[in-house]
């Protein structure tokens, strides 16, 4: 069989995983897929910075889009970020030159879900984006495959490990949240724009992803009712503790009477129950479907490894010829979320 010849744009924390990942395990990636699994060409904002890897082996380019559409790329991996700019230029680009799509960016399918599914739909491409909700954990193929055969009716989850990481923090160590936020920031756990974390932003991006799959609907990210952790005080949490329970940014997707709800806000969560013993960067989704009745999925949310791992698993299976809708279902035929109203007292 023919190599798989990967394109990698974004050489940060994701990028160098995938990078080390494809290099450590290329026997295994061949084995389980059939064909050699490479790296053809890389690019990133910077060609000069030390990322701890020699990268002389591939080819570089300083546009992104130059990488997506070269030749010798069969599957453009893109791991930038953000919702617009190169990243949505440079995977439109993959797309109309016919390259599968590997990306981790939460960020561009909240938003532009909809059209870049039709896209690679209507091209015959994949766009595959594991990576881009809870991290290591294989939620989107839980959802389009293992669970395909359930009319899901809830999803509850905690999305993001920065958020997660801060309130147990906050308890744990009795501090206030400017005093952990600072430290969070210190350590390099936040996004370069720390309100997409704590303002609940990126966990709802990802809610919004989820309840796509789950409910049929059009990527929906306006709908979500949004409130993320900045008001949340160490009293609140002490009080919380008082009654036996623990608060954490709590993502909620399910149908109602009233139409798809989605809310991502801090909620009491009983202190003894796994996800309210859910500590630091550690992600959790419950999922319930008519014919499973729940599963829980836990795991690391974030970090080179785990985001790495979720990545090469799309990777691997584009590499076996598996194709499937963006979505769990083609994107023309997903509705319009009809959104939950609140009913006033
Ligand atoms: P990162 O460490 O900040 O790395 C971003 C990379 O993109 C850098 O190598 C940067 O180049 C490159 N880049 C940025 N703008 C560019 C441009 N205009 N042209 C070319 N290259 C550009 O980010 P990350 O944490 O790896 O995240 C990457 C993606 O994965 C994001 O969508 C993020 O939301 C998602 N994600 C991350 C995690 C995680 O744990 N980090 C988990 C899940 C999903 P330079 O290095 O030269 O600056
Ligand atoms: N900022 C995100 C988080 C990164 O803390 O969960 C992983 O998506």
């Amino acid at each position: 069989n023919a190599p798989l010849r990967l394109g990698i744009a974004g050489l940060g924390t994701v990028g160098i995983g995938v990078v080390k990942t494809v290099r450590q395990h290329s026997a295994l990636l061949s084995a389980r897929t059939g064909r050699d699994v490479s790296i053809t060409a890389v690019s990133a904002r910077s060609r000069d910075k030390d990322r701890g890897v020699n990268l002389s082996a591939y080819a570089w380019e300083d546009d992104p889009v130059a990488l997506a559409t070269r030749d010798d790329v069969d599957v453009y991996v893109e791991l930038m970020g953000g919702t617009d700019g190169p990243a949505k230029a440079s995977v439109d680009a993959a797309i109309a030159a016919g390259k599968d799509v590997v990306t981790a960016n939460k960020a561009m399918l909240a938003i532009h879900g909809q059209s870049l599914a039709e896209a690679a739909e209507t091209a015959g491409v994949s766009l595959r984006y594991e990576a881009a909700v809870a991290g290591g954990i294989p939620v989107i193929k839980a959802l389009t495959e293992g669970l395909a055969g359930n009319d899901i009716t809830r999803i509850v989850g905690v999305m993001n490990g920065s958020c997660n990481y801060i309130l147990t923090r906050m308890e744990s160590a009795g501090l206030s949240y400017d005093e952990v936020f600072a430290e969070a920031d210190g350590l390099g756990y936040l996004e370069a724009d720390p309100q997409l974390d704590v303002g609940g932003i990126d966990a709802a991006h990802k809610l919004a992803i989820l309840s796509s799959i789950a409910f049929g609907t059009r990527v929906d990210f306006d709908g979500i009712e949004l409130e993320g952790i900045e008001r949340v005080s160490i009293n609140d949490i002490r009080h919380a503790d008082d009654m036996g329970f623990k608060i954490k940014l709590l993502g909620v997707a399910q149908r109602t009477g009233r139409g798809l709800e989605q809310r991502m806000m801090p909620c009491l969560v009983p202190a003894t129950s796994p996800m309210g013993q859910l500590q630091g960067g550690t992600n959790m989704v419950a999922i319930e479907g008519d014919a499973v009745e729940q599963i829980v999925l836990r795991g690391p949310g974030a970090g080179e490894g785990p985001t790495a791992s979720a990545v090469m698993g799309d990777v691997c299976d584009i590499a076996r010829g598996v194709r499937l809708p963006v979505f769990g279902q083609p994107a023309a035929s997903l509705e319009q979320a009809d959104r939950a109203t609140a009913v006033l007292p």
